[in-house]
């Protein structure tokens, strides 16, 4: 499909070039004409003028251009030639009288001729040499137009790329909206051409909205009516394991338990997931320590951690720096985010593994990073983990999916971004967030490792 650009460019030019040719054509035809009329004036004028004195020797010029020579005859009655002012030109005697037409040697010839006291006159010129006029006259008069034509070429591109130019901003307002961002497109700085077309995609938008609204909230209300039938069943299940203390019913209320607890998470995430998604208000971003929110999440997962026998520590940063580093972003988001992470590195790392989270700035980013010595992700299936729903097999772990999809969904809230890769040491995982970072507060921080537990020395911290 030929773009609207291009078919504008070639239809201006090429009116514009086929109007110049045109005007060009016109002024040759209108200058011959004029020409004819001039050059028979001078043929008649040399006829009726002619020397009284002449022999066939004698060559006559007429004019001072050589260009429109003319050439003169003279027969006596009985067609003999008196004279002639080319002698090597043959030019027959024509039988008219007045102005005709004839040819020699694939030329033609424009004649006047007429009878004087007993003699044919004959005045004739090659009509070429008239054309040749008009056509350098016709010529000439286009030069100022194949002077402007550039001038004139060079604001039709410039006008062209303006008037298209709403389009190109069209395609940039359309290309911010995100899934998050489905806010409809503001219409009063774009033409009325386009007013139909913005119409119907701010209809579409909506539409969109309305229904990403919908799924979100029946996502939210579904976990949350799940919850309580849950906890009902689990504090059943409590009650009929303290009343029956049967071994042989033990295995089974232990799969129970188990199962029971994977639906509870399974809802839990589902919820969280439900909350997070879509764009967050404003005034919800504000300043956070990340050194603060890093000790807040490795306290909450301490226990966790403890009990399965997993060395949990924070690092200082890898640039030595002892800083408080900031982002701007909403503290509950990314503490669920690094908590997804830090969960995910101390549930997959085996028993008295090592999962280490660090705090460091680099060219204006903080980088938030979470490394374990567990059994790592393959390169292949980086990508994939981040998917709704997906799980590696062979993990031995119980999960629903939906951890690394909520991170990610919530770092992209923060235009921050999540990589997996190896630890330094090639054995593990290496999660790395990358944030934005602000302005570095000049109060120092503690730059060693704050080994496990850390909920003593870092009670209710203050985040913000
Ligand atoms: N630190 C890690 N080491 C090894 N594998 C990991 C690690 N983190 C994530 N994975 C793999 O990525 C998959 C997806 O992780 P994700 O956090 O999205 O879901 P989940 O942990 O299975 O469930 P959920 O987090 O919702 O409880 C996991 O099933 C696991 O196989
Ligand atoms: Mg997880």
């Amino acid at each position: 499909m030929i773009s609207i650009r291009r078919k504008l460019l070639m239809y201006l030019f090429g009116g514009m070039i086929s109007a110049t040719l045109l005007a060009g054509f016109a002024t040759y035809v209108q200058v011959r004409h004029e020409m004819n009329e001039m050059f028979d004036y001078q043929l008649q004028q040399i006829a009726t003028a002619f020397p009284t004195e002449l022999s066939v020797s004698h060559t006559l010029q007429v004019g001072d251009d050589s260009e429109d020579e003319v050439m003169l005859q003279i027969w006596y009655k009985d067609n003999q030639l008196l004279f002639t002012s080319a002698p090597t030109i043959q030019l027959r005697r024509v039988n008219t009288i007045g102005f005709s037409k004839t040819r020699l040697n694939q030329q033609n010839w424009r004649v006047y001729s007429q009878l004087d006291q007993g003699r044919f006159i004959q005045v004739s010129q090659p009509t070429a040499i008239r054309n040749r006029m008009a056509a350098s006259m016709a010529l000439r008069s286009l030069i100022p137009f194949v002077v402007l034509i550039p001038l004139l070429g060079l604001l039709i591109w410039i006008v062209v790329g303006r008037a298209l130019q709403p389009i190109g901003r069209l395609a940039a307002s359309i290309n911010q909206r995100t899934p998050e961002t489905l806010e409809s497109i503001s219409d009063g700085v774009y033409p009325p051409e386009l007013q139909p077309m913005l119409l119907a995609l701010n209809g579409l938008l909506a539409r969109l909205e309305q229904a990403r609204t919908t799924q979100r909230a029946f996502v939210s209300d579904a976990a949350h009516e799940l919850r309580t039938p849950l906890a009902a069943l689990k504090l059943q299940l409590q009650l009929v394991e303290r009343d029956n203390q049967d071994p042989e019913l033990q295995p089974g209320l232990g799969k129970l338990h188990q199962r029971l607890n994977r639906a509870s998470h399974l809802v839990q995430q589902l919820l969280t997931l439900a909350r997070h998604e879509g764009r967050l208000p404003d005034r919800r971003y504000q300043k956070v320590n990340l050194q603060l929110l890093v000790a807040g999440v490795v306290s909450d997962l301490a226990p966790q951690a403890e009990h399965k026998h997993v060395d949990l520590g924070v690092i200082a940063a890898a640039d030595g720096s002892d800083h408080a580093i900031y982002a701007y972003g909403d503290v509950e988001n990314l503490r669920i985010l690094l908590g997804n992470l830090v969960d995910n590195a101390v549930r997959y790392t085996p028993a008295y593994g090592r999962v280490d989270v660090s705090v460091s700035s680099a060219d204006g980013y903080a980088l938030l990073q979470v490394s374990d010595n567990g059994p790592g992700i393959p390169a292949a299936d980086r990508e994939r983990v981040f998917d709704r729903f997906y799980r590696r097999e062979g993990s031995g772990v119980s999960g629903s999916g939906l951890g690394l999809f909520i991170a990610r969904t919530i770092a992209a809230q923060h235009d921050a971004t999540i990589e997996l890769g190896n630890p330094d040491d090639g054995q593990g995982l290496l999660a790395t967030l990358r944030i934005k970072q602000m302005v570095a507060d000049p109060r120092s921080r503690s730059a060693t490792r704050t080994a496990f537990p850390l909920r003593e020395q870092h009670e209710s911290p203050n985040i913000s």
